[in-house]
């Protein structure tokens, strides 16, 4: 058989998904399947790493699949499945955790970032060590490459030092990992404040779009979308709310930002916001009407996740094995 080079990515579910999830990995994920031996994983033991209510994990985590199908994801050729249905995450987890360092885990970002949402007595271990899971993850597949947007390269780096350190103290077991971040998309902004990242948890709901929202709030919130007073379409890092709508627009149309800023010569904002709107709305409707169709299909997706955890379950184990037995554990 043809060997392939791997891919491994996921997703958490902790609600709904937004346009910078989509096109930051999702829509790449898509892109590169055909191409690779494809792992795609609902993280769902990363998610309770801040407090979640068990009915909204459980929704969340199919919607999650369900998503991943309706976005273009071939369940046929690559393996989807869930995290907690493969128990060797958690094992190497713990392996990598003995080998990973304090002080390189509380130099996170977002560790650092999500410990001030949190009430400081709430913080759990759990989201301290949270990239080392991450690292388990990756490195239990031999990854080639991790499709993810930019927020997630410091936890690339980690993921790589680890395997390196491992690889050196009890010899070669794991590749390296590269990330795979898209010169366009990898960063999509909060439209009410472009300089930070379009994310679901900021309190200003005109902030992000939702894969779920409906043409009309699409519309307004690309409407309400922070510009400048400069009124011209153009591509720098002056005008950062134009140039992320740009992003958003030549991420969807494949036409490149400078074909954009040429077709826009001499037009103003508005019509370009209501293109990029109409431009959205075009790409999440069969998105939208799948979603609903596999979620009244229930029964497919547990024959999805049932039978891609079996198939993640033989390569995972097959690492977990190498690692156990290089560490010195007795095999049983
Ligand atoms: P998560 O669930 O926060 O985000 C999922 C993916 O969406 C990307 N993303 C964005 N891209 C562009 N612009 C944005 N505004 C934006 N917001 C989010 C993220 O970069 C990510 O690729 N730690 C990971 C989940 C994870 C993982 C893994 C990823 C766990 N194990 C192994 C890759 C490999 C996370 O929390 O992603």
């Amino acid at each position: 058989m043809e060997y392939k080079k791997v891919i491994f990515s996921g997703m958490q579910p902790s609600g709904f998904l937004t346009l910078g999830n989509y096109l930051g990995a999702l829509k790449n994920w898509v892109k590169l399947q055909n191409e690779y031996d494809s792992y795609f994983c609902v993280v769902d033991m990363h998610a309770i790493t801040v407090p979640k209510e068990p009915k909204d994990l459980r929704r969340n985590t199919l919607e999650l699949l369900a998503n991943y199908i309706a976005s273009g994801i071939n369940p046929d050729e690559v393996t989807l499945f869930i995290q907690s249905h493969v128990s060797a995450h958690a094992e190497l987890g713990w392996v990598l955790n003995c080998i990973t360092y304090n002080g390189e885990l509380s130099r996170m970002t977002q560790f650092k970032d999500k410990s001030k949402k949190q009430e400081s007595n709430a913080i759990t271990a759990g989201l301290f060590t949270y990239p080392v899971l991450m690292a388990a993850d990756i490195l239990l597949y031999q990854a080639d490459l991790v499709p993810v947007g930019e927020d997630q390269r410091q936890h690339l780096e980690i993921t790589r030092d680890i395997a390196a350190r491992f690889n050196n103290r009890y010899s070669d077991t794991f590749k390296i990992p590269d990330p795979f971040i898209a010169k366009e998309g990898a960063k999509i902004m909060s439209l009410q404040d472009p300089t930070s990242k379009m994310s679901k948890s900021d309190s200003n709901e005109n902030s992000f779009i939702l894969i779920k929202d409906d043409p009309d709030t699409v519309i307004r919130k690309f409407k309400r979308a922070v510009t400048d007073s400069i009124g011209v379409v153009s591509y720098n890092d002056e005008q950062p709310g134009v140039k992320n709508l740009i992003n958003i627009y030549s991420k969807i149309s494949g036409k490149t930002p400078d074909e954009i800023v040429s077709a826009y010569d001499g037009k103003g904002y508005a019509q370009f916001k209501e293109d990029v709107a109409e431009a959205v709305i075009n790409e999440l409707k069969p998105i939208q009407e799948k979603i609903d169709y596999l979620l009244k299909n229930k029964d497919y997706l547990e024959k999805i996740y049932l039978a891609g955890a079996q198939k993640a379950e033989i390569a995972a184990r097959k690492t977990l094995r190498k690692v156990y037995k290089k560490i010195g554990f007795i095999p049983k």
